[in-house]
């Protein structure tokens, strides 16, 4: 078995982290592809509860030779970033021993987290509602190629100066960096940028942390792709991890509306250095109702008393910013359109248990446009008033997805709407609690 992405399929927040920390227990390497910090992978195990946004959800798993971050990805090397994801795990008794960070991952620097929060406030009632994180503003240095990249910090004065000389371009060409930090009396950006040589040395004093647990800090920031080809070649089991959902992505999703980063199958090739040809199997990861964090269209939102209380049953509330996630029906015209657009070749449903209780269960099967009823994703995702058409389905109200171990355990009516909202691709895994244990294996992933 070669190489299997695991995908967002909706408006991320799918529960994809546990479905790779579910499935990592049987891969050799599992690689995070995409996006960074923005990201907020829940996962439930043995070893606690963990929010992880950088360091790939394969690493509890003692199976796993490699842990990867992706050229894809991009990363803080300061204090607040990727190193305290990993103090927290070292705390917890987790070994990540096995992780590298590809050289050619891009860096978020302070001011690409100032950026961010410029370009929302300039956007005033068209805000975006990014998650604050400087990830747009990293992604286009990457694309104007004036990035710094992971193998920069190999060489820390050099790193140094690099960092001056491109603090200095940006505050040329952006007047708004240095009125800001005139008068802000104080965000987390203007803390990191008033006194480089305070983040400088910050920096530095995490990269010295991670060279004391990897030996030497070329050990961890190295050339990704050809330890992925050796295990590839040999015929190991290697993991793809996406980050946010298909609906985001850069190109398809809802834009602007959207993330800064490819999403889909396609992107877990990109961002981890392999052939597109050694990913066999696409799992699509979809939630049993959507959830949308942010601004941009949500065409099947339940609205009311309804979704207000799924949302506090849920607990969706976003991992990284903790605002509330307007909650939906499964949209299955988009589902559609995922699936075939990814080419998924299985389904993982998660988080069926919250259906739990419901007497009946929309599903978006269309939409109301002008000038009639269409069956166009492209309509909804471009405009934030395209309402869907909703059928409604019998719930499982009296009867219970959480706690079945098998397929044939869960109720009629829930076996007959996982059906239905996997819109004939293969159901390989129902997820019906946050713990790694709650997940129904319908059909063997490797
Ligand atoms: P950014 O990725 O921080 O630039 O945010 C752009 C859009 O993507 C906003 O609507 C965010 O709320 C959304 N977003 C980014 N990452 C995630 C995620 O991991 N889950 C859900 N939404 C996300
Ligand atoms: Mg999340």
């Amino acid at each position: 078995m070669p190489a299997y992405a695991v995908i967002g399929g909706q408006w991320g927040d799918e529960g994809k982290g546990k479905i790779v920390d579910y499935l990592a227990q049987n891969a050799h390497a599992v690689v995070r592809y995409n996006g960074g910090g923005n990201a907020g992978h829940t996962v439930d195990n043995d070893k606690g509860v963990f929010k992880l946004r950088t360091v790939p959800c394969g690493v509890f798993s003692t199976k796993t030779e490699l842990t990867v971050v992706g050229s894809g990805v991009v990363w803080r090397p300061d204090s607040e970033g990727l190193v305290k994801e990993l103090k927290e795990l070292e705390a917890k008794g987790v070994d990540f021993s096995a992780l590298r960070i590809d050289c050619a991952s891009n860096l978020v620097m302070p001011w690409h987290i100032l950026e961010d929060k410029l370009d929302e406030e300039s956007r005033g009632s068209l805000s975006l509602g990014t998650t604050g994180n400087g990830i747009g503003p990293a992604y286009a240095d990457k694309h104007k190629r004036v990035a710094l990249r992971a193998e920069e910090l190999l060489n820390f004065p050099d790193f140094g100066n690099k960092f001056r000389r491109l603090f200095f371009q940006k505050s040329q060409s952006d007047r708004r960096i240095g009125k800001h930090l005139r008068n802000c009396p104080g965000c987390e950006a203007c803390k990191l940028l008033r006194d480089s040589r305070l983040y400088l040395s910050r920096v530095e004093y995490t990269m010295n942390y991670l060279a004391g647990k990897f030996g030497n800090l070329a050990n961890l920031i190295c050339d990704t792709p050809p330890l992925l080809y050796n295990l590839l070649d040999r015929g190991a089991h290697v993991l793809l991890e996406g980050a946010q959902g298909a609906l985001l992505d850069i190109d398809h999703g809802s834009y602007p509306y959207v993330t800064s980063s490819a999403t889909g199958s396609a992107a877990a090739a990109q961002g981890s250095g392999i052939a597109i040809t050694d990913i066999k199997e696409v799992l699509a990861v979809f939630k049993s109702y959507v959830s949308r964090i942010g601004n941009g269209p949500n065409p099947t939102r339940i609205g009311g008393n309804l979704e207000a209380s799924l949302r506090e049953k849920a607990a969706e509330f976003g991992t990284v910013t903790g605002r509330p996630r307007n909650l939906g029906w499964f949209d299955t015209v988009m589902a559609k359109r995922v699936l075939r657009m990814n080419g998924a070749t299985g389904v993982a449903i998660t988080r069926l248990d919250i259906l739990d209780g419901l007497y009946e269960i929309g599903i978006g099967v269309g939409y109301d446009c002008h000038p009639g009823p269409c069956q166009d994703p492209s309509h909804a995702l471009r405009s934030e008033r395209v309402r869907a058409q909703i059928d409604y389905l019998p719930g499982w109200a009296g009867n219970s997805a959480n706690g079945c171990k098998l397929d044939a355990e869960l109720p009629h009516n829930a076996r007959e709407y996982v059906k239905r909202i996997s819109c004939g691709v293969p159901i390989k895994l129902i997820s019906v609690g946050s713990k790694r244990e709650e997940t129904i294996c319908v059909s063997p992933v490797w």
